[in-house]
């Protein structure tokens, strides 16, 4: 892989170079990294590379022609070009792993103010590293070279990368070294015992313990588990087994009860919208000892249709209660009605609020709102109207 930066001060990159894995990966010839430094390629006779912004304001702009000739130069077919930006995407580790499957990249850092928009045009990606701004895009091109240098293969042992943070969405496992005891600390024995299957199981255990109490939201869009009559605790199924187990739906007399993997609230989303949707896939391969039997996995927006459905469900009952309250003249009916509706938006907004968004749950709440005035204004019609007929009978 090759790897070209577009920097204004390439000599901060002389250390980044010059040490510990980077520097073995560029001697190993695994990656070739360059910095380019985009003030060569001016035309201006100062070699200036930026301007004062047109329309005002503070700071200097990267003006189009050094970067666009500097990018122009070193731009073949197999070349992505990275613009380093606060407003990119987020980069995170599956973004790495697609990187490090790239031949060229050539990553263009800012600096000043910023750049002039046009630049935008020559790049095929724009990323971030983060949500806080840097002076210049020289700490972000480490950040990136580094992370995607070290999952090019060979690089580093993969053994490794395999079980580290973010690979799966599950977090490191936790490791100790050197004394067994540390200050009264001490290493979990299980990890003494040379028992490697019994290190294997409570690592992945680690790993998704650690992940549900730091970083749920890693979580969110995982599994959920189901068995039949075993403790649930001794019934966990990891992320990494799933990779090893075929699935194949399960028929509908098969359904058993369900199981929570983790409390975080997309699954008591699910058990609280649809007990009785949930159908999920059965297990066969890698799980010889037969205490799981489904596995279900679930997506966010999926969440949200349910959540939506149900409650425009529970809406068109209020309708048909308001419809029923209008042909009779129970008073109280009406109160009756008009509480309910009330009760419902309070329901929706306590239990469905989280599950719905902000745009729908505001949608349905002027629904109601809707059903309610058009229900009063139709009442107050009905009986102005009746009133009308008692003073004519009365007249008569
Ligand atoms: C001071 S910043 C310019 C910020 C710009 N005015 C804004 O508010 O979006 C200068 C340069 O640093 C780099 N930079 C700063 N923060 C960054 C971040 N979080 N991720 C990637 N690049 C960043 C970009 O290349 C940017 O053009």
């Amino acid at each position: 892989m090759k790897i070209d930066i577009l920097t204004l001060f390439p000599n901060m990159f002389n250390g980044f170079k010059n040490e510990s894995i980077i520097k073995r990966a560029i001697e190993d010839k695994k990656v070739s990294i360059n910095t380019i430094n985009f003030r060569n390629f001016s035309k201006n006779k100062h070699k200036k590379v930026d301007d004062t912004p047109y329309g005002g304001g503070s700071g200097m702009v990267l003006m189009c022609q050094p970067i666009f000739d500097a990018v122009n130069s070193i731009k073949k077919k197999n070349s992505k070009v990275i613009l380093l930006t606060p407003q990119g995407k987020k980069f995170n580790q599956k973004k790495a792993y697609e990187l490090s499957k790239e031949e060229h990249l050539i990553l263009i850092c800012g600096h000043y103010e910023g750049f002039d928009e046009r630049i935008r045009s020559i790049c095929d990606e724009e990323i971030s590293i983060g949500d806080y701004v840097l002076t210049g895009g020289e700490l972000p091109a480490m950040v990136i070279t580094d992370s995607v240098v070290r999952l090019i293969d060979g690089v580093i042992n993969t053994e490794s990368s395999k079980n580290e943070s973010f690979n799966d969405n599950l977090l490191d496992y936790p490791t100790y070294t050197k004394p067994r005891n540390y200050n009264g600390m001490k290493v979990p024995e299980v990890l003494l015992n040379g028992n490697h299957l019994q290190i294997d199981k409570w690592r992945k255990e680690k790993r998704l313990k650690v992940t549900n109490e730091k970083r749920p939201d890693l979580l969110k869009n995982k599994i959920i588990i189901e068995k039949n009559g075993v403790n649930e605790k001794k019934n966990k199924i990891y992320v990494d087994d799933i990779k090893n187990i075929k699935v194949t739906k399960v028929k509908e007399k098969e359904k058993t009860n369900v199981y929570k993997l983790s409390k975080n609230s997309d699954i008591k989303a699910i058990t609280l919208f649809m007990p009785n949707l949930i159908k999920g896939y059965k297990l066969k391969g890698k799980n010889k000892d037969k205490k799981v039997n489904k596995i279900l996995i679930v997506k966010d927006e999926f969440i949200k249709k349910i959540a939506m459905k149900n409650v425009m469900k529970k809406i068109d009952i209020l309708n048909y209660r308001f419809n029923l309250a209008l042909s009779s003249d129970d008073e109280d009916g009406t109160s009756r009605v008009l509480g309910e509706a009330e009760m419902l938006k309070q329901m929706i907004i306590n239990m469905y609020a989280n599950y719905l968004g902000n745009e729908n749950l505001d949608k349905i709440i002027k629904n109601i709102n809707y059903l309610v005035n058009e229900f009063v204004k139709a009442k107050t019609l009905q009986s102005s109207f009746v009133n009308k007929e008692i003073n004519n009978q009365r007249k008569m």
